[in-house]
Order: structure tokens, then sequence, then C-alpha cells
């Protein structure tokens, strides 16, 4: 017997309750609520004295650097350059009254480096932890084409995007376990989450920066640690090749005073509402005209890219 009009209404509108109650609301909340009216009264300094930023010297991770020293945090900023690092230590001491240590390495170098890291960090109260630093392709490329052009740099993305993040957070996790408090705030990327063709390695990369800061979030929020994944789209900064800010590229500083306000209300986040809204754009148009099309649109946008990219460097020969 086929159901009547009145069943099938009740059904749709039980459809459209739970669609809002799991889905419409924790997004309302995750990015617009929760950022405006919570976010903002996190004390970062409850969680230790000290913060770790991987990767400080620049773009985002500088961003995150400057912004917990603005909060009253310490901090140690960890990139491969001394000039810059030291740079960027004077500009923060310059402004707040924190302290700064800075450790150069290059997260290409062998495991050895976390040695090096660890000897460097032994002892200092840290309640934050940012594994910022990243690398991705040069241009968009076809996969066989990037190995066999630049194999190491793809191993080194593997390095530098990943085993960085699984290292640190093995460096400092006891610490915070046994204070019973931390936070870790692992930057992931809208690649992790959208389609993302031409740059497979590097979004591949993300995802598991994303997977593994879920999990690992499972694991150990009973024991006070928030986890979070962040997942910007562009911001503009050297890795970006953008130089103007804009509204969908806003400059590194308005990304991570955006994104800071979603730590402990969000475990995923695109940290800034015009990428939360880019996200849900792709999303939707995968449910509305097939996750195809989605691939699609976005495969057609890095081709376009990587035929300039290509274009440029038969120029410059
Ligand atoms: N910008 C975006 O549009 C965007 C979008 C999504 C996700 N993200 C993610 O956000 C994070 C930061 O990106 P960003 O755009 O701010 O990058 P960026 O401007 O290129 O800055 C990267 C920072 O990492 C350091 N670094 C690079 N390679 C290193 C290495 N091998 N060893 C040690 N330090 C190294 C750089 O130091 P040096 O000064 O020594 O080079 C610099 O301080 C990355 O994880 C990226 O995947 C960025």
């Amino acid at each position: 017997m086929a159901p009547d009009s009145s069943t099938l209404s009740s059904i749709c509108v039980g459809i459209v309750c739970i669609v809002t109650v799991r889905k419409v609301l924790p997004w309302l909340y995750t990015n617009i609520i929760g950022p405006i009216f919570l976010g903002s009264r996190i004390d970062f300094r409850r969680f230790g004295a000290w913060a770790v930023v991987t990767g400080a010297t620049d773009g985002i991770g500088k961003a995150y650097a400057k912004a917990l020293a603005k909060k009253g945090l310490n901090v140690v900023l960890i990139s491969r350059s001394l000039s810059k690092l030291a740079a960027v230590a004077k500009e923060i001491t310059d402004a707040h009254n924190v302290q700064i240590k800075i450790i150069d390495i290059d997260f290409t170098d062998g495991p050895q480096i976390y040695q090096k890291i660890e000897k460097n960090i032994t002892g200092l109260d840290i309640g934050v932890l940012v594994n910022n630093v990243g690398i991705s392709y040069l241009y968009p490329e076809f996969f066989i084409e990037y190995i066999t052009r630049y194999p190491q740099f793809l191993r080194d993305i593997i390095s530098v995007n990943i085993h960085s993040v699984t290292n640190m957070c093995g460096l400092v996790l006891p610490n915070m376990i046994a204070k019973k408090k931390g936070v870790i705030i692992n930057l992931s990327s809208t690649a992790a989450v959208i389609p993302y063709s031409l740059l497979s390695v590097y979004s591949g990369t993300k995802a598991f920066v994303d997977k593994f800061s879920v999990d690992l979030q499972t694991e150990y929020r009973n024991q006070g640690i928030i986890v979070q994944s962040v997942q910007p789209g562009f911001v503009a900064t050297n890795m970006a090749k953008i130089r103007k800010s804009t509204l969908l590229a806003p400059s590194p500083d308005t990304y991570v005073a955006s994104a800071l306000k979603t730590v402990g209300i969000a475990r995923q986040t695109a940290g800034y509402l015009p990428h939360a809204l880019l996200q849900l754009r792709i999303h939707l148009l995968g449910a509305v005209a097939g996750d195809q099309m989605a691939r699609n649109f976005i495969f057609n946008f890095f081709s376009g890219m990587r035929k300039r990219a290509l274009r440029n460097s038969e120029k410059k020969k």
C-alpha cells in the first residue's frame, strides 16, 4: 500500500529536522555563532607558558606566532633560516613583553632534527603547539610528470607535511597529558576536504593531517587536550603565490585572528567564514550536480594554472 500524502510530508519534515540538527546547526555553531560569541574568550595561557610554532618565519606560521605572543605566550619559533628567525624574534619582542626561543632546522633533513628540537624545548611548559610548516608543488602537475621531474621534492613534501606533524606531536604530547591540558593546532588545508587533482601528493598529505588530528583528538580529549585540524583556503602568502590580500585570500594576520577564535569550538575548521562558505559551495555543487562535476570544475581550474605555469617557464628559457 502506497503511503498517503500526510505520511510523506511527515517523512519530509522529519528528514529536514534531522539534517538541520545534524548538519546545519553544527555548521552555524562552528563557523559563526561559536567563533563570534565564545571563541575570543579562550585564555591560551591557562594551557602553559609557551607555544611552539613550526614554519614560523613567514605566512600563516608567523601570524600564529605573533598572535599567540600578543595573548601573552612565550614562543618557540622553528624554521630553516637563522637570519629570518632572528628577525621575527626581534619583531615579536619589540611589540610584546614575552620570551622567544629560536630553533633553526630543516624539516627535510633526517629524523635527527627531532633530537635537536627535543633538546631545545625540554623543560619548557608548553601549552600550545602549532604544526604549521608545510610545502606544496611548484605548480599543479600530473603525478607521473611531477615524480619524474622532481622525485626528491615529492619526498620532501611528505617529510615536511606529515613527518613534522607526527614527530612534533610525539615530542609535546607526553607533558600535555601529564598536566592534563594542551592545545595542538595542525594546519591541514581545504585541499584535504574538496577535490584537488594535479596537486595530489600535497592534498594527500593534508588529508593525512586532517584525519590524524581528528583521531588524535578522540584519543586524548578526555585528558584535557584539544587537537584541531585547520583547513584554510587560499591565504595571501608565498606558498599560495598571492601578494595582495582579498576577502577570499586574506592576509595571514586576518586569517589567524579568525582561526584562533575557533579553538575549542571546532575540531575541524576552515578557520575563516569565506573559506567555510567556499567548502560548502563545492560540497553543494557535488551534492546537486554530482561529485564528478565538482571534480571536473577543480581539475579545469588547476589545469589552467598548470598551462600558465608551463608557458611562463618556457618563456624564461
Ligand atoms: N597559504 C595558503 O593558501 C594555504 C592554504 C591551505 C593550507 N596552507 C597551509 O598552511 C601552512 C603554512 O603555509 P604558508 O602559506 O604560510 O607557507 P609559507 O608562507 O610558504 O611559509 C612557510 C614557512 O615554513 C617554513 N619552512 C618551509 N620549508 C621548511 C623546511 N623544510 N624546514 C623548516 N621550515 C620550513 C618557511 O621558512 P623559511 O623562511 O625558511 O622558508 C616559512 O616560515 C602550510 O602547512 C600550508 O600547507 C596554506
